[in-house]
């Protein structure tokens, strides 16, 4: 069974039914000294072993990803009840693509990309919120939003997964299923875990 089909599956009907986690996923990382962060990110595609997250260049997360993290992508949709971790290797993503989807991107959303570049890094500290209101007002002032592009550190990763741990609370029998997916030699193979 390929578990990607399968989230991919999951992702689908927890859309059909409003589930919040639907177009979202987990990051953790982990710092060379073992300190742990995780953070919301918006899943923006799921191909066919990839998972595709947006990424300021100027963020703490990508510093940590450049510095060597380890890491791992969690999705959990509680209409389907069923979780997924997944790990494998990250490729940065070409410009263009992160250009074009950029373009989609919510206009509050384009706005705080150029925070970031013109004020200040994201999640660096300011001394109140009022700076970046007022920031945000001049930006508004300085470029249209039909005019916007995205800024040299909007970024963008894949991750080619070779390991993914399925957790499946939706049975029948009331029996959780637990299986670890390993890809290897062009094929996934299925290994039954203790839940
Ligand atoms: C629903 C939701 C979606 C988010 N999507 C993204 C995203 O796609 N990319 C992103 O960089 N941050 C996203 N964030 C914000 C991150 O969770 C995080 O606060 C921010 O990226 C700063 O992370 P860092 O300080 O660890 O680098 C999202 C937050 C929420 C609650």
């Amino acid at each position: 069974m390929d578990p990607i089909d399968k989230i991919k599956t999951d992702r689908a009907e927890a859309r059909k039914l409003s589930d919040p986690n639907a177009d979202t996923c987990f990051l953790a990382l982990a710092d060379k000294n073992g300190q742990a962060s995780v953070r919301t990110l918006v899943l923006r595609e799921i191909g066919d072993r990839h998972f595709v997250l947006f990424l300021n260049r100027t963020s703490p997360k990508w510093k940590l990803l450049e510095a060597g993290a380890g890491y791992e992508l969690l999705i959990w949709y509680p209409s389907r009840q069923r979780q997924y971790r997944v790990q494998g290797s990250l490729v940065e993503l070409d410009s263009s693509i992160v250009n074009v989807n950029w373009l989609r991107r919510p206009q509050g959303s384009k706005y705080l990309d150029y925070v970031y570049q013109e004020m200040a890094p994201q999640s660096s500290k300011l001394n109140n919120r009022q700076q970046l209101v007022e920031e945000v007002q001049r930006l508004k002032q300085v470029y249209k939003i039909d005019e916007m592009h995205a800024p040299t550190a909007v970024g963008g990763v894949q991750l080619v997964a070779s390991r993914i741990e399925m957790l499946d609370l939706n049975r029948d029998d009331r029996i959780h299923d637990r299986q670890l997916f390993t890809f290897a030699d062009g094929q996934w193979a299925a290994q039954v875990l203790v839940p």
